[in-house]
């Protein structure tokens, strides 16, 4: 398996360019399900996860061209409605073809995801999105099975214990674009990825309206149609550039980013005594020193993410004073504080909280990911670190960042890939 060497110390400096959001584009892939004509997508970020998506959609019988960044996807002839373990084990986002399926050919059969190193993660929330539709959902044999003729517009609330879901409202979205008559989702999830998915529906024709508030609606239309669509860049990919300039003491120009989608972590950095400037599409963040201790909740957008948690719990290992991080969407999230600790960091996790009494420096250690965050957010400290830092299992990484060692290479890092696939 790859594992990443990283040689801790030195102030990145310099420009980074960031690719489109992952968690934007898997569901865009999965909504070209919706329609016969061809979508293409362009500037896809080159992850595993992608590949993943690309694959599914291959596997059911989809025509995908891929050239470089672009994919042309055609789902015009028979396409199997079925999404098996094998891949979605690999990957939960494989979930996002029910809706389209379920809305274009009347029926799905997807995998149920399992288990998560992050936490349970349910999906009654989707299932309630497609029931409340007016499909017939069942599990049987751990698959998600529904039916019905011509799915039903409808008022629903989306929401759960632990607030919005960005899958469900996403899942159901694309369902009820071909739904007869009108769906009006309350508790919708508000993240700029979701807005992005209903500007992609709305280029082939759907009538979405509301993205990017928790009330969204979606008049049903019979059929959609193709399109072109440049997918937004990565805000999680941005604010872990940002949180490794800071341990760093560095200073990196950010571009092709969007800093209205980081208002929460721009405030956190401003507050933790960060240098932060902001342009068009750019952003510009600088250390000095060990930041300032400061608490932080992770939110439902526009909070603060939790996908940017496990980068934030690293900078504050080294900060002066005690933080408190308050995990409130995957309260399992903080395998990485374990493997920091044997970096020297000092973390007291207590359920859902982190207490971490910042230390001057962490030291090299051979850790080991858990997930791709987790994976993140080890690195950062192996930067940070005196001393040479392994950090196994990157395989986790690959999933989400593109070409991390090189993009932070090109800072001034020492990081190196060694091993093989596995
Ligand atoms: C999306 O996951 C992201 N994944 C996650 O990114 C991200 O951490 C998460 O949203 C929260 O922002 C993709 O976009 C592919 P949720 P998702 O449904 O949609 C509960 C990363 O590192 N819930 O918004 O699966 C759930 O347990 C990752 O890139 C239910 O109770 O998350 C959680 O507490 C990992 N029932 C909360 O809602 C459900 O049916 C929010 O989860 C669904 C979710």
């Amino acid at each position: 398996m790859y594992r990443f060497i990283v040689a801790g110390g030195r102030p990145l400096r310099g420009t980074v360019q960031i690719a489109s959001a992952k968690n934007a584009v898997l569901p865009i892939l999965a909504a070209c399900l919706l329609t016969e004509e061809t979508c293409t997508i362009t500037n896809l970020p080159m992850l595993e996860d992608v590949n993943t998506m690309l694959r599914l959609l291959r596997s059911m019988g989809v025509t995908v061209e891929r050239k470089g960044r672009s994919a042309r996807i055609t789902a015009g002839g028979r396409v199997a409605t079925e999404a098996p373990y094998d891949i979605v084990r690999k990957m939960r986002a494989s979930y996002y073809v029910l809706g389209p399926l379920v809305a274009r050919f009347g029926q799905a059969r997807v995998s149920l995801p399992g288990g998560c190193a992050i936490g349970a993660r349910p999906v009654d929330l989707h299932l309630r999105g497609m029931s409340g539709l007016g499909a017939k959902v069942t599990i049987e044999h751990g698959y998600i099975d529904a039916r019905a003729k011509r799915l039903a517009g409808a008022p629903m609330m989306l929401a759960g214990a632990k607030g919005p879901s960005v899958g469900a409202t996403a899942n159901t979205m694309m369902a009820a674009a071909l739904a007869r008559g009108e769906t009006v989702i309350s508790g919708a999830a508000c993240e700029p990825e979701i807005v992005d998915l209903a500007d992609f529906l709305n280029c082939l024709g759907a009538k979405v309206s509301g993205a990017g508030t928790p009330e969204l609606r979606i008049r049903g239309v019979r059929r959609l149609g193709g399109a072109e669509y440049r997918p937004i860049p990565d805000r999680i990919e941005a604010g872990t550039f940002a949180a490794a300039a800071c341990i760093t003491g560095g200073d990196v120009e950010i571009r092709h980013c969007r800093p209205d989608h980081l208002t929460a972590m721009l405030d956190v950095l401003r507050r933790a005594g960060a240098r932060v400037e902001t342009g068009r599409g750019s952003m510009r963040i600088a250390g000095s020193g060990r930041v300032n201790a400061i608490d932080i909740t992770t939110a439902p957008y526009p909070g603060f993410p939790t996908d940017l948690q496990a980068q934030f719990t690293a900078l504050l290992a080294t900060a002066r004073g005690t933080s408190v991080v308050t995990e409130s969407i995957f309260e399992g999230r903080f395998l990485h504080a374990m493997e920091l600790l044997r970096m020297g960091a000092r973390i007291d996790v207590k359920g859902s909280t982190a207490v971490i009494h910042g230390v001057e420096k962490l030291s090299s250690a051979q850790v080991m990911a858990s997930d791709l965050r987790a994976s993140a957010a080890l690195v950062l400290a192996g930067l940070a670190a005196g001393g040479t830092t392994e950090v196994l299992r990157i395989y986790h990484l690959d999933r989400g960042y593109e070409r991390l060692e090189k993009k932070l290479t090109g800072l001034g890092a020492k990081v190196e890939r060694a091993g093989s696939p596995g």
